[in-house]
């Protein structure tokens, strides 16, 4: 964990991420959270645990975690550049925001991490996708991996345009696996169940085996192989999603998708 830390944005992701870096065990004395209009709770996480909310003129810290609106920064910028020190790191999670971007508006900013975090952080499985830019120092990335290792996995990556593809993977998959859930319950009333047994079956279903997948760390097509009987009924209905038509083109072609989107909402 950073020596000391400031959050500007304590919203949904930066709160959760909070609540997550104090069980970590980061010093809430040397923690500062930066929000025009934070939450009842968040006020009272701040007050139970010591947490400076909103103190007036913060001095920079080691590391500044930007988890406002990306739609806020032009706003928040000026405001923000005179908390960012000369050796303070700025991790950013703002959707479509480059590290071009961040250091445009922000000119303070040297060192650089662009996250693209997922939904599950808030409850620690997060599936985080990073790149670090080129002033980021060893520690200061040990730094920024501790605090997005806190809302689970970290995935860093080399080149920052990899990032509109985690954020097609991972950033927007959670959606896909909701779609999922709906999709078997509608197939399973249509089978015959009644929609509140098809519903809780299906949820059931897609909760069991991600808790499956998380853990054991076997292969996911080797966990697939290992319920399939040959012949069985589980055979019978993946020939169907696995054929030529089946789940891989349509993932192809709706990862595509999001990855361009993600490529046009930049900037
Ligand atoms: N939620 C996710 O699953 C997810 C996933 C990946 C990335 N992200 C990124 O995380 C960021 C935050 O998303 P969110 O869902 O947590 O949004 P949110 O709940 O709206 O949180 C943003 C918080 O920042 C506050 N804020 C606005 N301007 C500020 C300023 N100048 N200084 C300090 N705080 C300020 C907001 O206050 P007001 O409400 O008063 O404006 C709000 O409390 C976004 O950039 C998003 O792209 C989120």
């Amino acid at each position: 964990m950073p020596a000391s830390l400031m959050l500007v944005g304590a919203g949904k992701m930066g709160g959760a991420m909070l609540e997550g870096w104090l069980e970590a065990g980061l010093d809430p004395a040397a923690t500062v959270v930066l929000d025009p209009a934070p939450s009842e709770t968040m006020a009272q996480l701040c007050a139970d645990r010591g947490v400076a909310l909103n103190p007036p003129d913060p001095a920079p810290a080691a590391v500044l975690v930007l988890a406002i609106k990306p739609q806020g920064l032009d706003a928040a910028a000026p405001g923000l550049d005179r908390r960012i020190g000369p050796d303070t790191l700025l991790v950013s999670v703002l959707a479509g925001k480059t590290v071009a971007d961040l250091r445009g508006r922000l000119p303070a900013a040297r060192a650089v991490v662009r996250a693209m975090p997922n939904l599950p952080a808030s409850i620690g499985h997060g599936a985080t996708g990073a790149f670090a830019n080129g002033a980021v120092s060893e520690g200061q990335r040990a730094s920024a991996d501790a605090l997005l290792a806190a809302s689970g996995m970290v995935a860093w990556l080399d080149d920052e345009a990899m990032i509109d593809a985690v954020t097609a993977v991972s950033g927007s998959g959670p959606a896909y696996v909701f779609l999922l859930v709906e999709t078997l319950a509608q197939a399973g009333i249509e089978a015959g169940l009644p929609p509140a047994v098809a519903t809780r079956l299906a949820r059931a279903t897609v909760a069991g085996a991600g808790a499956l997948l998380d853990a054991d760390s076997t292969e996911a097509g080797a966990l697939r192989q290992a319920v399939t009987s040959p012949g069985g009924t589980t055979a019978a209905a993946l020939q169907v999603l696995m054929a030529e038509d089946g789940m891989a083109p349509l993932m192809r072609r709706a990862v595509a998708a999001a990855q361009r989107r993600a490529g046009e909402l930049s900037g």
